[in-house]
């Protein structure tokens, strides 16, 4: 019997469109550009394998198969591998998937939106508390410190509530944001009393922002259920977490570490610039490489 306050399902909705990437995006997903060597939703998997989950279900759309396949057994490409002697390479091909994670996959017929694109998987996750990682958010905890989901696993153990992860963003981008405002609930915690989706800037309650990190009770379904479509015609998670605490106490959590926003150009080129500087093999020779750009 599952403890009520572990989290063991991840879900990844990686349905969207990804219009802001295209043209890269029209055949395959956003969340398999690389950063560096290495595809967002690897970042994303890995983020909540070191946070206990063992159970990963990607929500995925068309054009998507690629997931799929990248976290399947190349047989072929091991084999020759193997036969090569290429030992390293082999491990880090094999080190996609270990032994202990179970993948499932489901599909979101349309991109009806990230309320949606969660329902999907209610029947995958059953009665459980589970965690949704947004891909394109690639977060990195801070040096020598725990990954931001395990930070959630661990506020969300001693909470038994939802856990949104949170960040101050500038005023001037509170409108790419759901915002949250509410009072002090613990060290990094804040009890969320108002959430609001894409305010104005006059309008935010604050400056909190939601990153792409929950940890969600099973309600959270019925709730996506119960709600009609919201802005632009989509069914909204943030509408849904909204109804939600009217029954369940929701938390912010201010998490340790950095983000970056990947569905976005800017976002995506910071991260594979400092992701490439911080790489143990090819760090250094990068650093020299930009110092000596002429700019
Ligand atoms: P975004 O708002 O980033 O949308 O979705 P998008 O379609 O991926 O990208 P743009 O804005 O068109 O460039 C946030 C997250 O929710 C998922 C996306 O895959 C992304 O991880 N999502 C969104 C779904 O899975 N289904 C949806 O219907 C909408």
């Amino acid at each position: 019997m599952q403890a009520p306050r572990q989290v063991h399902t991840a879900v990844f909705p990686v349905a969207g469109l990804g219009t802001r990437f295209l043209p890269a995006t029209k055949a395959s997903p956003k969340e398999m550009l690389p950063i560096v060597d290495k595809p967002l939703i690897q970042y994303a998997v890995e983020e909540a394998y070191a946070a206990g989950v063992r159970h990963m279900v990607f929500v995925t759309g068309r054009s998507k198969r690629a997931i799929e396949d990248h976290f399947d057994t190349a047989y072929e490409l091991e084999s020759e591998l193997e036969a090569a002697g290429k030992a390293e390479l082999l491990a880090v091909v094999r080190a996609v998937q270990p032994a202990d994670m179970d993948c499932t996959y489901v599909r979101q017929p349309r991109s009806l939106g990230l309320g949606h694109a969660v329902l999907c998987a209610a029947h995958i996750v059953g009665e459980h508390p589970f965690a949704v990682l947004l891909a394109d958010d690639l977060m990195v905890g801070p040096p020598g410190g725990a990954p931001v989901l395990a930070q959630m696993v661990d506020a969300f153990a001693s909470l038994g509530g939802s856990v949104l992860a949170v960040q101050q963003v500038p005023a001037d981008q509170v409108r790419r944001y759901g915002i949250v405002a509410g009072t002090p609930a613990g060290q990094r915690l804040i009890g969320i009393e108002r959430i609001v989706e894409k305010p104005a800037p006059e309008e935010a309650p604050s400056r909190m922002g939601v990153a792409g990190r929950y940890i969600l009770t099973p309600r959270i379904f019925d709730e996506i259920r119960a709600q009609p479509p919201g802005a632009g015609g989509e069914i909204q998670l943030t509408d849904a977490i909204a109804r939600l605490m009217q029954s369940e106490r929701v938390y912010a959590y201010q998490y340790e570490g950095k983000r970056y926003d990947c569905g976005s150009k800017e976002g995506f080129l910071q991260a594979t610039v400092e992701l490439a500087l911080q790489h143990p093999q090819m760090g250094a020779a990068f650093r020299d490489y930009l110092k000596a750009l002429a700019f």
